[in-house]
């Protein structure tokens, strides 16, 4: 990818939800992520709502990482403590590595929000290429985190692509 080529970002979102794999709750979340994604100028190439079920959620994030070639994939939901609340352990499965400045920004900036920041698990982290993150499952929650770490996610993919060193420099 070349430096600011930000069209070629190839994003995937997640809603992890019972409710919403069932049908009895619309996917607000998954709809307030593709819009701002498209604001960015970012493609969504991926879309799909999962059970809360750790396997099943693999799979998908191998499946958006490795065969559909993913920049970014975004989870919204089941990172809090409910008992079906496994996208973290999930994300953990799959990573090759954490990325946990991200995921401590996203907390650090919902914690002035509001206190149950705290109980989000959210995990960030990467895959080959992909970088993966957690996001809350509230569609304000989710647009709060997805916000606070907006700012380094440009830089962040154009380490992932190789199109820059650790400085910004082109290479
Ligand atoms: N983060 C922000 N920015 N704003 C919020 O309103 N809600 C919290 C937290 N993070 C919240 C937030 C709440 S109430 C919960 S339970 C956890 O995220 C986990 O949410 P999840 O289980 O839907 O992923």
């Amino acid at each position: 990818m070349e430096k600011q080529d930000i069209s070629r970002v190839r994003v995937s979102i997640v809603t992890v939800s019972d409710r919403s794999a069932k049908g009895e709750r619309e996917d607000i979340s998954g709809k307030v992520l593709m819009e701002i994604v498209q604001s960015l100028g970012w493609k969504v190439i991926g879309y799909s709502v999962v059970a809360d079920d750790r396997e099943m959620l693999k799979k998908e994030l191998i499946r958006l990482a490795d065969e559909l070639k993913s920049s970014l994939i975004f989870t919204t939901g089941g990172t809090g403590l409910a008992p079906r609340d496994f996208t973290p352990e999930a994300t953990k499965d799959v990573i090759d590595k954490e990325v946990p400045g991200m995921s401590e920004v996203m907390r650090m900036e919902s914690l002035k929000k509001t206190p149950h920041a705290m109980i989000s698990r959210a995990v960030c982290g990467i895959r080959g290429t992909t970088l993966i993150i957690n996001l809350p499952g509230s569609p304000k929650a989710a647009r709060e985190c997805l916000e606070a770490i907006q700012p380094a996610l440009p830089h962040a993919l154009e380490l992932l692509q190789g199109a820059v060193d650790d400085c910004g420099n082109t290479v």
